[in-house]
């Protein structure tokens, strides 16, 4: 069937009226991708649910063309955000589609390359700010209360409507939902929104349970983990170094009412975890993204997912939006010879 994007895909679960305006760039759909590789290492089931292959590279697009839908149907004309990348780039797609103006701000010198370039490309009027994310939304709370802005964080509820979407898909394609699913958490407001996409599919009987969530930090920006504020969040994975999430008591409540829990992990575990799916399944996802499957080895290995269980690990964005950290942490720079058979074997075979 021809796919047309989460508004008309899931329309029935949707705060969707005959006045919302169909917008899509046919996000959704994404794969669930089976590890074949490193089930069989761990002794576990694994799945990618593949979020990078959203139209902007992440799973951003799916809130924010609920969003972008809501905010049009209202009549607004301007939508802003704060944001660590992400969130800038779908928010400046979607408000082009729609010939809207869009407001971002960003931590100056702590956003990848690539989000930066989308935002640009897109038309966004960026604005990057001598501080944090949680500063930038901060200010950004403080001008939509203000001004005809419409917010387009995930403090926005349709935001998280739009997000639950990918807890439907993962019950479609597994018929099922699975015992685990695990997932960075930044803002926070991701896990939220799939806790709230498992509960309704499992209300309405469409799948017969919810799975235990359980949601990493980066260490360096562990509030919930640490139960306090970080006023300077640190972590190479620049998508989640936020020390304040917006969403907070939506984390906690997804561990709580899931048995599951939020948890850490460090860079080192992340950019571990980086490579290994590049390497072992073929799959590039930025760092940010990488803080889930560290966050699948501590719990198989501290015993937290027990072996033979089905586990999803949500990969949030695509690994090509940071193509620096992909360069410096392996440290590889091709040789250059000369255009020659001779001295191209004379590399590969010595
Ligand atoms: N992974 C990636 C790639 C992200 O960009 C984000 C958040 C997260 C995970 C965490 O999700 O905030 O819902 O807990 N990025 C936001 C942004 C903050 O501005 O793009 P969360």
């Amino acid at each position: 069937m021809k796919w047309e994007g989460i508004i008309e895909k899931y329309k029935a679960f949707l705060p969707v009226t005959d006045k919302t305006p169909r917008v899509t760039l046919y996000e959704g759909n994404t794969p669930l991708v089976y590890a074949k590789n490193l089930s069989q290492e761990l002794g576990i089931e694994l799945y990618f649910k593949y979020e990078g292959l959203n139209p902007t590279g992440s799973f951003k697009d799916r809130g924010m063309v609920m969003a972008v839908a809501k905010a049009a149907e209202e009549g607004s004309k301007v939508i802003m955000c704060a944001s660590t990348g992400n969130t800038s780039a779908a928010a400046a797609a979607y408000a082009a589609s729609m010939g809207m103006r869009c407001l971002v701000l960003v931590p100056a010198g702590n956003i990848a390359l690539g989000k930066l370039a989308q935002a640009i490309i897109y038309g966004a009027e960026v604005v990057a700010i001598e501080g944090n994310f949680d500063q930038a939304l901060k200010i950004v709370r403080d001008i939509t209360d203000e001004e005809p802005i419409t917010l387009v964080n995930s403090v926005n509820p349709y935001r998280i409507e739009g997000q639950k979407t990918a807890a439907f898909e993962v019950c479609d394609q597994l018929g099922d939902a699975p015992d685990y699913l695990v997932i960075p958490v930044g803002n926070a407001g991701n896990i939220t929104a799939y806790w709230k996409g498992f509960k309704e599919y499992c209300e309405h009987k469409i799948s017969t349970k919810t799975p235990i969530m359980l949601g990493f930090e980066a260490e360096g920006a562990a509030a919930i983990v640490k139960n306090e504020i970080i006023e300077k969040p640190e972590t190479i994975a620049t998508a989640i170094r936020i020390g304040n999430p917006a969403s907070w008591d939506g984390a906690v409540n997804a561990a709580k009412e899931s048995n599951g829990k939020i948890d850490m992990v460090t860079d080192e575990e992340i950019i571990a975890a980086y490579k290994l799916m590049a390497k072992r399944e073929g799959i590039f996802a930025e760092p940010g993204s990488a803080a889930s499957l560290a966050g699948v080895l501590k719990s198989v290995q501290d015993g937290t997912i027990p072996k033979g269980s089905k586990v999803v690990s949500v990969l949030t964005g695509n690994g090509l939006k940071d193509p620096n950290t992909a360069l410096s942490v392996t440290n590889y720079e091709p040789e250059v010879v000369p255009a020659e058979k001779e001295a191209v074997l004379k590399k590969i075979i010595g």
